[in-house]
């Protein structure tokens, strides 16, 4: 069942009912300030940090679900309703939410009343802007009342939701005409504050929640709303809000735009005061300004669009299925910029209170974004780099506001250091710019205590190989990448984090995951030593990694698959010999994607071994048989019911490793097979099943085991966006960026006989068209070459590329 469909030309979602089987959300805001918007208008905007510079307050995990946003409501002769939907809930004649790339727009009808609001992050703007277009589309007059509601969040998300016997004596707010301020901790040592404004005269205002909405009402039925009238209400202490009260009359046909701005503002602190107690407004004022009239609306918003066309140019496929084309050219790129923007923050299911950017995380997302804006994944690297131990270790999280590690959570997840080698790796392949290698970055954010980039991944590279167990197999520590696999962590105390407790020595458990992930970035480093005129560094690498390979083979390789795991004891994870939990997919993703056994049929047999026992209508599991009770020596996998989360769900994230794999063996139909799984576009139609947004990968979906095999939870911030862009543009279209040159390698299913991209690449664009043909191989503007490697073209230069296969 659907619950709305694709407009592809205009690059939306649309989304034809309120009652979706889960809020459906959209992002706005593409650099520093953002909103997360439901199809019924909720959530809420930050400032940078979700955490620390929240501007409105959302509840999460509410009743009903989804209650808190940028609301509007309008009174028609005591016909109180919303637009969204939410938060009235009145029945709407027209009820349709189209989530575009940056920006979502709801419109409403219900008795000849039709309001559509757009909403959107300005490009270089701190605000949103919500234009709100009413139209009288009957034949007689109306005279309305709309009402504004925003309900100001106190800065910081953790404090405002815990802390009420100081937070109930803040709030406070100033009116200057049709702009509301909330001035809340600005008296001390805050120099911002948030204005919500509006272009038009308004008949009233409210700045204190209890006033507008009644102590006792809900948001569905705030009082002044249903009694027609403003109270003109000056918050002091308790809940501060934004509320506009603007009278609109409207001839029959007639229409009127007004447009509300909800911003963030920084003063110096030298020029905080206007006059002494009275915030410095000047830079509101100039915002408010900008957005003034609804032509200036039009032009944020077209300047909004040609930044996507720009973004969204750099690759584009004609593949002949609608579904893996609007994945390709527009949703999946789309959702790689949200999770490179949010990391793991903010979502409808991380509350942008307590994890910061991942380092593992990190570096992931920016494989699927590099491409879009190289720019900000350079200084993104150099950021994440600058947070890395001297020893080579790496802070698990750095929080975004101030990019300093986290010591909440510390260090000792021992993959984590090698995937600044994949990020780097793939930020060099994009743009050739091989001079980041030599930039001085800090270690631990300690100017006094810095090397060069390259020096950086020297030590990640070194901290793998000075770091290994009874087997050679590198040492898990508190994890790798499964964070759930917490084999030094034996924990006996309810509410204690499996992930930050480490109560055994680390020396003996050790990860074939990481192996193959050593393996893997092993060429990479060797190659990136070689520019910066390192060779002996280079060769040593490359034998540490057939060295590794070679480890892989004799302890890692079960009969039939990759062992994922030896336990404190030195008890295998992931065998044959285990009663529950005999196979996982990571190793078997990964160690193929790294070449190991390729050549002897190890690869292949690990592959059929996926397919034989992980995979499922849905997707692959990660792991069977799912654990089915605690065990103090695995930690937080088998905490979770069988099918959920790390626990045998289908954890998308690790899928296109296996599709990347399969690509390794040249079996294109396997591969297609699991990247369309699981691509929400291929969702669309078992919405009902599936739950969450049809246009967006989650990072979970319930797996074979579970009650609800197929439900997704965790939608967005997912290194699932990174992954599966990688896996069918790169491996499976084959169109891959190395050192030297482009790849054109596409490894189709066999249904797929022809195939077009466009790919933009360090300036120069290539047209590639595969398609069968007399003889295998590329021809380069007619010419035909050796290999499959396109050297790179001059910026500014077209390329034609004929592949055929
Ligand atoms: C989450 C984490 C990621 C981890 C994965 C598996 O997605 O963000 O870092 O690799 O879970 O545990
Ligand atoms: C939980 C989740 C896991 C995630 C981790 C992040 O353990 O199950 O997916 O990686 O939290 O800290």
């Amino acid at each position: 069942m659907k619950f709305g469909h694709f407009d592809d030309e205009a690059r939306e979602y649309v989304i034809t009912t309120p009652r979706t089987p889960y809020p459906w959300i959209n992002y706005l805001g593409t650099e520093e300030f953002f909103g997360l918007i439901s199809n019924t208008g909720g959530g809420y905007s930050f400032y940078r940090d979700a955490r620390m510079r929240r501007l409105t307050r959302y509840r999460y995990n509410n009743m009903p679900i989804d209650v808190g946003g940028r609301y509007y409501y309008i009174n028609d002769g005591g016909d109180v309703w919303s637009p969204s939907w939410s938060p009235v809930q009145a029945d709407l004649d027209f009820f349709e939410t189209r989530h575009g790339l940056s920006y979502t727009s709801i419109t409403g009808e219900r008795n000849n009343v039709r309001v559509e609001t757009v909403h959107f992050v300005p490009l270089e703007t701190n605000a949103e802007v919500h234009r709100v277009r009413i139209t009288n589309t009957g034949d007689t007059p109306k005279s309305l009342k709309l009402f504004s509601f925003a309900e100001f969040n106190l800065w910081n998300a953790f404090d405002d939701q815990t802390n009420y016997q100081r937070n109930l004596s803040l709030p406070e707010a100033e009116v200057e005409g049709s702009a509301i301020y909330h001035t809340t901790e600005y008296r001390e040592r805050r120099n911002h504050y948030a204005v919500y404004g509006v272009n038009s005269e308004i008949a009233g205002f409210d700045t204190d929640r209890d006033s507008f909405v009644g102590l006792y009402n809900g948001l569905d039925a705030p009082e002044a709303v249903t009694e027609g009238e403003c109270r003109n209400s000056m918050v002091s202490g308790w809940a501060a809000i934004g509320s506009h009260q603007v009278n609109v009359e409207l001839a029959p046909g007639e229409q009127r735009d007004l447009v509300f701005v909800l911003g963030y503002l920084e003063n110096p602190p030298e020029d905080k005061w206007e006059s002494p107690g009275v915030v410095n407004k000047e830079p509101a004022r100039a915002l408010l300004a900008r957005f003034a009239t609804s032509g200036q609306v039009d032009d944020a918003l077209a300047a909004l669009r040609t930044y996507w066309d720009g973004m969204l140019g750099a690759y584009n496929v004609d593949s002949g299925d609608e579904r893996v084309d609007r994945m390709v050219n527009i949703w999946n790129p789309y959702q790689c910029m949200v999770t490179f923007n949010m990391s793991r923050s903010a979502s409808y299911f991380e509350t942008g209170i307590g994890r910061g950017m991942g380092f593992r995380d990190s570096n992931q997302d920016l494989l699927g974004f590099v491409h879009l804006v190289p720019e900000r994944a350079r200084e993104r690297i150099l950021d994440i780099a600058a947070t890395q131990f001297p020893d080579g270790s790496a802070y698990h999280q750095y929080q975004p506001l101030t990019k300093r590690g986290n010591d909440e959570v510390g260090t000792g997840f021992n993959d984590d250091p090698l995937w600044l080698i994949e990020g780097v790796a793939a930020y060099i392949k994009e743009t050739g710019d091989t001079a980041i290698l030599g930039e001085d970055v800090p270690f631990d954010n300690d100017a006094e205590d810095s090397g060069t980039l390259f020096e950086h991944l020297r030590r990640s590279f070194h901290h793998v190989l000075h770091n290994r167990g009874p087997h050679g197999l590198p040492l898990i520590g508190r994890a790798d990448w499964n964070d759930c696999l917490n084999l030094n962590c034996f924990s006996e105390t309810p509410g204690e984090s499996f992930q930050t407790t480490e109560n055994k020595d680390g020396g003996t458990a050790e990860s074939v995951f990481i192996a193959g992930l050593f393996v893997h970035s092993a060429p990479d480093y060797a190659a990136m030593a070689e520019m910066v005129g390192e060779q002996a560094e280079a060769d040593a690498a490359r034998v540490s990694a057939s060295e590794m390979s070679a480890v892989v083979l004799e302890h890692g390789w079960d009969g039939d698959w990759f062992v994922r795991a030896y336990d404190f004891f030195g008890n295998k994870v992931g065998s044959a010999e285990n009663d529950e939990g005999q196979i996982y997919i990571e190793p078997q993703g990964f160690c193929v994607m790294a070449g190991i056994g390729v050549e002897t049929g190890e690869a292949e047999r690990a592959l059929d071994s996926v397919g034989e026992i992980l995979d499922s209508d849905h997707g692959i599991v990660l792991l069977q048989p799912a654990y089915t009770s605690y065990h103090i020596e695995l930690g937080e996998i088998s905490t979770y019911p069988p099918g959920y989360k790390e626990n045998g769900g289908i954890f998308c994230h690790n899928n296109p490793w296996v599709a990347i794999g399969e690509t390794k063996l040249g079996r294109g139909d396997k591969a297609f097979e699991y990247w369309e799984k699981i691509a929400p576009a291929f969702r669309e139609d078992i919405s009902e099943v599936h739950r969450l947004e049809p246009y967006v990968y989650a990072q979970m979906i319930a797996g074979k085991d579970a009650p609800k095999h197929g439900e997704a939870k965790n939608s967005w911030l997912t290194g699932t966006a990174a992954w599966n862009f990688v896996a069918i543009t790169q491996h499976i279209f084959g169109v891959r960026p190395e050192f030297d040159g482009l790849r054109v390698e596409p490894i189709l299913p066999s249904h797929m006989a022809e195939l077009s991209v466009s790919r933009r690449c360090r300036g120069a664009e290539y047209r590639i068209t595969v398609g069968g043909g007399e003889s295998p191989g590329v021809r380069v503007d007619g010419v035909p070459i050796e290999g499959t490697v396109i050297p790179y073209a001059t910026a500014g230069e077209t390329v034609d590329v004929e592949v055929s296969i």
